[in-house]
């Protein structure tokens, strides 16, 4: 006889439906952001203006202690290089310096930068396809990574460092073909069809260069750990190539940068909590490759990385302000076209769908990731009434200013506070004057400390450069 199977007894429960946006009764609760590493959002704006840019530096920590764990438990001789293009206000760079990160700058004015950040010439790595020469020569004085992005970049190389007894040591920047939609080959040699074989063969002509390291930066954003694979993989058999030609040996890989932050791209269907790789998966894919690749019982090389985004981008917010609350309508475009051409000649629609829409104090010239990423907008105070679509427009009176075409938000009103997040990677470097005066910026501190790390903008900041002509001066 089959003996019966006995479920334990479960008893029902009862919970309450909550349907947010659906909810007949229009009852859900949209989400909110309060606070900011548990300092109240009006208690910032109060002491430091609105709108206002707010970097939370244990968020900053943690994000680094992360990335760092993640590859040097899979690889022995790891070094991150603090990406200067992805923010470079001093307080920021500052906070990775500390925790360990060398510097990689693709300028003169980022390695000033770097320097008067206390890092030395030799913790320096110089990217960039345009390097002028002081800032070359000053490099090479300094003992600074230089990595070489073009041919003519190369040659006058040779040219300054002819005579020198002991050879320069020089990195290549390649580009790979590796799954990335569009290879981005503006930068360095490719390493995929023979050019790279032909510039280690110029090198070998130029006995005051050694070629001693390889670096790609196969794209940014990158949603796809397995490129990493591809792209770790071609680097170690580039660089057993160039050694076979007689260079090297190659002493480092520069994987670059390109690891994703929790942003959202336009059109991404999956929200970035599902999209975005953990630190772990490209750190396997990167480490893993490189140590499965190099020939067995050799020293592994030295691996740099140079990742921006993913360590900055989440811990930036922008607070803002609603300065005015509208209704706009929605032009479908066809409806238009038929109405302007219908026998009746030119005319409105009728009856256009309209959606909520809100004017802040901020503008796209402070956020000119939005081009690609959809920043997530939240009201400060909690609202009961579910979010519907709304777009978002900022202050600047130009009509392309749109943070967002559809944002879900509550119904907000004249003087509601929001906040952007996350927004900490590129807005700030390429923020731009334009209009008003870029806000102020602080860093919250562990302990609930405020520090402003960027001064509000005003008329002599912004005029300082400038210079009047004596006939046009005020009369006296
Ligand atoms: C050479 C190089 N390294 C590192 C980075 C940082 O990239 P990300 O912010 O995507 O990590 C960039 C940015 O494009 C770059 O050009």
């Amino acid at each position: 006889m089959t003996p019966t199977l006995r479920l334990p007894y479960i008893r029902p429960t009862l919970s309450r439906l909550n349907q947010g946006p659906v909810n007949p009764f229009r009852l859900g609760t949209s989400p909110s952001c309060p606070d900011i590493d548990g300092i109240s959002v009006p208690e910032l704006t109060r002491e430091h203006g609105s709108p206002l840019f707010v970097f939370s530096e244990t968020a900053l920590r943690d994000a680094y202690r992360a990335a760092h764990r993640a590859f040097s438990r899979r690889y022995p001789d790891v070094q991150f290089a603090w990406s200067y293009k992805t923010n470079y206000l001093n307080a920021i760079c500052r906070v990775f310096h500390q925790e360990g990160a060398i510097a990689e700058v693709v300028s003169g004015f980022e390695y000033e930068k770097a320097r008067h950040n206390g890092i030395e010439g030799h913790n320096i790595i110089f990217n960039g396809p345009h390097k002028e020469k002081a800032d070359v020569e000053r490099a090479i004085a300094e003992g600074a990574m230089l990595q070489v992005d073009n041919i003519d970049e190369l040659l006058h190389l040779g040219e300054i460092t002819k005579g020198r007894t002991e050879p320069l040591p020089i990195a290549l920047r390649v580009h790979l073909s590796t799954g990335v939609q569009t290879v981005w080959s503006k930068f360095g040699f490719s390493g995929d069809d023979g050019e790279l074989q032909q510039v280690v063969r110029r090198i070998l002509a130029m006995p005051q260069l050694r070629l001693v390291g390889l670096h790609c930066h196969i794209g940014t954003f990158i949603l796809e750990p397995e490129w990493y694979r591809i792209a770790a993989k071609k680097m170690v058999a580039l660089a057993l190539n160039a050694e076979a030609m007689g260079a090297g040996p190659i002493r480092y890989l520069n994987m670059g940068g390109g690891f994703a932050s929790h942003a959202r791209l336009h059109f991404q269907y999956l929200p970035p909590e599902q999209a975005t790789p953990s630190m772990d998966r490209y750190a396997e894919a990167i480490c893993d490759t490189i140590t499965a690749e190099w020939p067995q019982g050799r020293t592994l090389p030295k691996l740099y990385l140079e990742t921006g985004r993913a360590l900055v981008d989440d811990a930036g917010y922008l607070i803002s302000t609603v300065v005015a609350v509208k209704r706009r309508t929605l032009h479908d475009p066809v409806a238009t076209a038929l109405a302007a051409f219908g026998k009746n000649g030119p005319a409105t629609v009728a009856g256009a769908p309209s959606q909520n829409a809100l004017v802040l104090d901020a503008g796209i010239n402070l956020m000119y990731t939005t081009t690609w990423y959809q920043p997530r907008i939240l009201p400060v105070r909690p609202c009961l009434d579910a979010p519907t679509p709304t777009t978002v427009f900022g202050c600047l009176c130009m009509n392309i200013d749109v943070l967002r075409e559809d944002a879900p938000l509550p119904g907000l009103t004249t003087g509601d506070q929001v906040v952007m997040h996350p927004v900490g990677a590129y807005n700030q470097t390429q923020s731009m004057q334009f209009i008003t005066y870029r806000p102020a910026v602080v860093m919250t501190g562990p302990g609930g400390q405020v520090h402003l790390i960027r001064r509000r903008e005003n008329l002599e900041y912004v005029q300082e450069m400038e210079v009047v002509p004596s006939h046009l001066q005020n009369p006296e």
